[in-house]
């Protein structure tokens, strides 16, 4: 097939940037989205012209690092699918495509679609650990785990850092990326000892960074390519407000 893409090229966050028309001639539905990119940046390297700058580790939907607006949509269109397990299936011979960086005070833009998500380093930095104590490694069935906790933290565990919960939300709100890190942890016994102290520091570091509220749009949890649940935020608030009384004891 053959498409017109409208790229978006910027050299940092202190220039400004502009969409950028490309044509990929030839492109295999069985490819990736990436793969496409690819094949463009060869005939921009041919040409010698400076390729997209896209990040990208994995390819396999595991570590978050495709982030990318696709005709106004993070991810794509493809629901509960990362932008590298995308197939160019998903899109018709003749299609114009627009490609965005996400688009957030906390994500300063690199270059080009690539943003600088080092915000959500510091949240992790600011709890994302649990206390072990030393001495020998406890026999992994020593520590009885209910099932329904053990599914409940294994779904917010899924949660691959991406972004794609800021880039959809209007106010550019991680309430659902940092709902994910702090429930994970504050479903398993293992979490216990800094339950109260990872929440009020993993949200106070989040304000800090320059995301928004959450005002209840859900088009995080749409945008989410784990299909993480608005359901932990709720889960989260419960845990804040505890933990901010607590505090004031
Ligand atoms: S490149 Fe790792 S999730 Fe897409």
């Amino acid at each position: 097939m053959n498409l017109t893409l409208h790229v978006w090229r910027q050299n940092g966050s202190k220039t400004s940037g502009k969409l950028v028309t490309y044509n990929a001639n030839n492109v295999s539905e069985d490819s990736s989205f990436l793969e496409m990119l690819d094949e463009v940046n060869e005939g921009l390297i041919a040409n010698d012209e400076e390729p997209i700058a896209f990040d990208h580790d994995c390819r396999e939907g595991i570590c978050g690092s495709c982030s990318m607006m696709i005709n106004g949509v993070a991810h794509g269109p493809e629901r509960h699918t990362t932008a590298c397990q995308l197939h160019m299936r998903s899109f018709k011979d003749g299609d114009e495509i627009y490609i965005e960086p996400w688009r957030a005070k906390a994500f300063p833009i690199i270059k080009d679609l690539v943003v600088d998500r080092n915000s959500f380093d510091k949240v992790i930095q600011a709890g994302g650990y649990v206390s072990v104590s030393t001495g020998g490694v406890p026999d992994a069935n020593a520590i009885p785990i209910g099932k329904d906790y053990a599914d409940s933290a294994m779904d917010a565990a899924e949660c691959i850092g991406c972004g794609a919960c800021v880039a959809s939300c209007k106010n550019a709100s991680a309430m659902l990326f940092v709902a994910a890190k702090v429930s994970h942890l504050a479903l398993l016994p293992q979490g216990q000892p800094e339950r109260k102290n990872r929440v009020l520091n993993m949200v106070k570091t989040m304000d800090d960074a320059g995301f928004g509220n959450c005002t209840n749009q859900y088009e995080c949890e749409a945008a989410c390519p784990k299909g993480i649940s608005v359901e932990f935020i709720a889960k989260m608030n419960r845990d804040f407000l505890k933990a901010g009384l607590a505090s004031k004891d």
